[in-house]
């Protein structure tokens, strides 16, 4: 078929024209810079009023022919305007991702968020280190209630009715008990002699009623006490510990002993001396304070008083349920407190108490 020069194929001009709406749609497309923009972009092209709906209905004066071409163009070109506008979504979804990945990155390299680290309190550390003491020389531990009857804490203790210690200077009395038997908190670990003592007799009953030897009691016996009392060296919860050794054949000599492998343990210093103070105490006869001083180092040349002691009183055996005649043996008290301070170079009791960690972390 010849060709007119005036002649041109209607499709060519629709063509290139539905290509350049295919081209705007993707510059528009690919200027939305947000889901929002480019769901805009989006209605200017292939929405209700768009311009494809609007080259649609602009058909209705064609020929069938004619629409037929022109329906079938307009359609590629809508598909791939709708090409376009998937491909921008999916662009658009990535990136949003990217930002949101970026913007929640975790620098791996960075130091994590350490966890506080506890410790041990110093008098805690000390009486750790009391019981594995004793606990090499075959002491057992034992524990008692602070709460403690009278009988316990002073009259079983040989402990005269008019002892100044029984003084409300002295004792902090609790609820419970009656006038003649107060309940108290106990103002020295003494009381666990008599309850272990007792404790330690029953299991061995049968033994002793057979008039076999009973095992020797050996024990220690820390924890807290109170008394009405505060200054630098004084507080009114304090700690001590108890010792007791009470055999048949138990003398002073095995508690200089035992009291001396202590105390150059606790300290680890061979370079000490121990002296024994002659004293009094109600449960004890003889009783001695005993003391000791350091031959080198800061608190060389001083005597440090760190323990009560004495033989135990017959009185005291008896109410433990032994014959006095039979059993003998020492007992001694010491300051736990006290340990604590000498060993670290502490000189006021009231930073133990106190729950300063900047103090307290020093000792960990
Ligand atoms: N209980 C005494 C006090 O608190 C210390 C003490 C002294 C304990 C002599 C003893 C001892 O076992 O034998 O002061």
């Amino acid at each position: 078929m010849a060709l007119s020069p005036f002649f041109v194929f209607p499709h060519e001009t629709h063509m290139n024209e539905l290509d350049a709406l295919v081209d705007s749609a993707r510059v528009a497309f690919a200027q939305a810079a947000t889901p929002a923009d480019l769901e805009n972009a989006k209605a200017q092209y292939i929405g209700k009023s768009g311009r494809i709906t609007e080259l649609m209905k602009g058909m209705a004066t064609l020929s069938v022919e004619e629409k037929k071409t022109r329906g079938a163009a307009i359609n590629l070109a809508k598909q791939a305007i709708e090409a376009a506008l998937a491909e921008r979504r999916q662009a658009l979804a990535d990136a949003e991702l990217q930002a949101q990945l970026k913007a929640e990155a975790l620098d791996v390299t960075l130091p994590g968020r350490q966890r506080g680290q506890g410790g041990l309190h110093p008098v805690s550390l000390t009486l750790e280190r009391i019981e594995a003491i004793f606990g090499s020389q075959g002491f057992e531990v034992a524990e008692g209630p602070e709460i403690e009857s009278d009988w316990f804490n002073f009259t079983a203790l040989n402990t005269p009715e008019d002892h100044p210690a029984r003084s409300m200077h002295d004792t902090f009395y609790v609820e419970g008990g009656s006038a003649k038997a107060p309940n108290l908190l106990r103002t020295h670990t003494s009381p666990m002699q008599i309850r272990h003592a007792v404790q330690h007799v029953k299991r061995h009953r049968a033994a002793l009623d057979a008039g076999l030897p009973m095992p020797e009691i050996r024990v220690i016996a820390p924890g807290r006490t109170y008394r009405v009392d505060s200054d630098a060296t004084h507080s009114p919860m304090f700690h001590q510990c108890e010792g007791l050794w009470i055999g048949e054949n138990v003398s002073f000599k095995d508690l200089k002993v035992v009291f001396t492998d202590f105390c150059r343990t606790f300290f680890e210093s061979d370079d000490l001396v121990l002296r024994f103070r002659p004293s009094f105490f109600p449960f004890t006869e003889p009783s001695a304070e005993i003391d000791i001083q350091f031959q080198s180092g800061p608190l060389a040349g001083r005597w440090l008083e760190v323990a009560g002691s004495g033989q135990v009183h017959p009185n005291v055996v008896r109410n433990m349920g032994l014959d006095p005649e039979r059993y003998i043996g020492f007992a001694f008290g010491m300051g736990p407190d006290r340990l604590t301070m000498l060993r670290y170079g502490v000189n006021d009791l009231r930073l133990f108490f106190d729950g300063d960690i900047r103090f307290l972390s020093q000792f960990r």
